[in-house]
């Protein structure tokens, strides 16, 4: 029986879907709806969604073992490609609005703080791994493919880091994150369930 999540509406009812944070944010800025700090709003719910899209394409291969649903294999890359689009929209509301792409003050950034270095470190990644997503770098890059595809580990670590370092006070949401993907690292171990085909 045809698989519930092959048909071919899912794709992009995911893709408008993830489109809807963006969507609101626009419609927020353009209606002066973004508090009294709109250039920290906009950083931090931008950050938010990158790593939110980022937990949720990991959670992609354990639920897949978890429900024995092996077709949501197909959202994986899309959900990827929303953390890598999220976490440019970001670093450029970082590097428009509040460093008014001055290179000094970019550089210095860059290289002096900490929470921005991991940051940085991470972006780069998850653009290696936007870039390398296509189905002929799949096939170019063989078995290559998969271990370059682990640092998306990295770059969440990475991410968390980021965030566990620029908070002053109240670690409890970095630290969650920690812990979300320590058990979605974790669940990658499960079994897998029935005779679904899981091989990707
Ligand atoms: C060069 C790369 C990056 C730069 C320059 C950057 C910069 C920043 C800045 C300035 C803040 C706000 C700090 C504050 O409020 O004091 C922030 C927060 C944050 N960033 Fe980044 N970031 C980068 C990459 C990333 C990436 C790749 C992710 C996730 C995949 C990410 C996720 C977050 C999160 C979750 C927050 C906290 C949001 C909140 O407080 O609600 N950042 N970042």
């Amino acid at each position: 029986m045809k698989s519930f999540w092959r048909s071919a509406a899912w794709k992009p009812a995911v893709f408008l879907l993830s489109l809807v944070p963006l969507a609101h944010l626009v419609w927020r800025f353009e209606n002066n709806d973004l508090g009294p700090n709109p250039l920290e709003e906009l950083t931090h719910v931008t950050g938010d969604w990158a790593i939110w899209f980022l937990l949720l394409s990991l959670a992609i291969t354990p639920l897949r073992r978890l429900l024995g649903q092996p077709d949501l294999i197909r959202f994986r890359r899309l959900l990827g490609l929303f953390a890598a689009f999220y976490a440019v929209l970001h670093t450029g509301v970082w590097a428009y609005f509040d460093k008014q792409l001055d290179p000094t003050e970019l550089i210095a950034d860059l290289t002096l703080r900490r929470f921005i270095i991991a940051g940085m470190i991470s972006l780069v990644i998850l653009l290696i791994l936007a870039a390398t997503s296509t189905n002929a770098s799949i096939r170019f890059l063989g078995k290559n493919w998969r271990r370059l595809h682990r640092l998306v580990y990295l770059a969440a670590a990475l991410a968390v880091l980021h965030y566990y370092w620029l908070v002053k006070a109240d670690t409890r949401l970095p630290l969650s994150y920690a812990g979300i993907l320590l058990l979605l690292l974790l669940a990658r171990t499960i079994p897998l369930r029935s005779n679904a085909n899981l091989t990707k």
